[in-house]
């Protein structure tokens, strides 16, 4: 038993450090398509998550904005860093994984 947990213990540090600034597990397919899109601190297709954070950071009504956003899709807020690309609509998203998901995002920043 020793030996094994020894095992797990080394394996699982480095894997814990790579994945850090990686979009937790939870946020997965098929309730979450965000990781095609989205990474935590670079530019896929959409802003990095972090980014997003910081500029609504103290912003009270950011999670009714967000959610709507992510819920519709669209684009045009983050030209700047996509070069114009859209969000997908998320049409079947419940409130409460909008809630929920939306949270995480600004829970971010710094
Ligand atoms: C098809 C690619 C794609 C997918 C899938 C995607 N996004 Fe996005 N996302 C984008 C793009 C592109 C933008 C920038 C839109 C803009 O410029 O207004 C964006 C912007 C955002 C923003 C900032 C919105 C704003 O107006 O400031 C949030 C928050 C966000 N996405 C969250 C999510 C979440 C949560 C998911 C998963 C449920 C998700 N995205 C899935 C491409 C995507």
């Amino acid at each position: 038993m020793k030996v094994r947990y020894g095992l797990v213990a080394l394996l699982a540090v480095p894997w814990a450090g790579a994945q850090a600034a990686d979009i937790p597990e939870w946020i997965n397919p098929p309730t979450y398509d965000c990781r095609a899109c989205h990474a935590i601190d670079k530019k896929l297709v959409g802003p990095p998550w972090k980014a997003v954070a910081e500029r609504y950071k103290g912003d009270p009504a950011a999670r009714q904005t967000l959610k709507a956003k992510v819920r519709e899709g669209g684009k045009g807020n983050w030209n700047e860093v996509t070069g114009g690309a859209a969000m997908s609509p998320h049409p079947d998203l419940t409130d409460e994984e909008l809630d929920k998901v939306v949270g995480f995002v600004l829970s971010l920043a710094d």
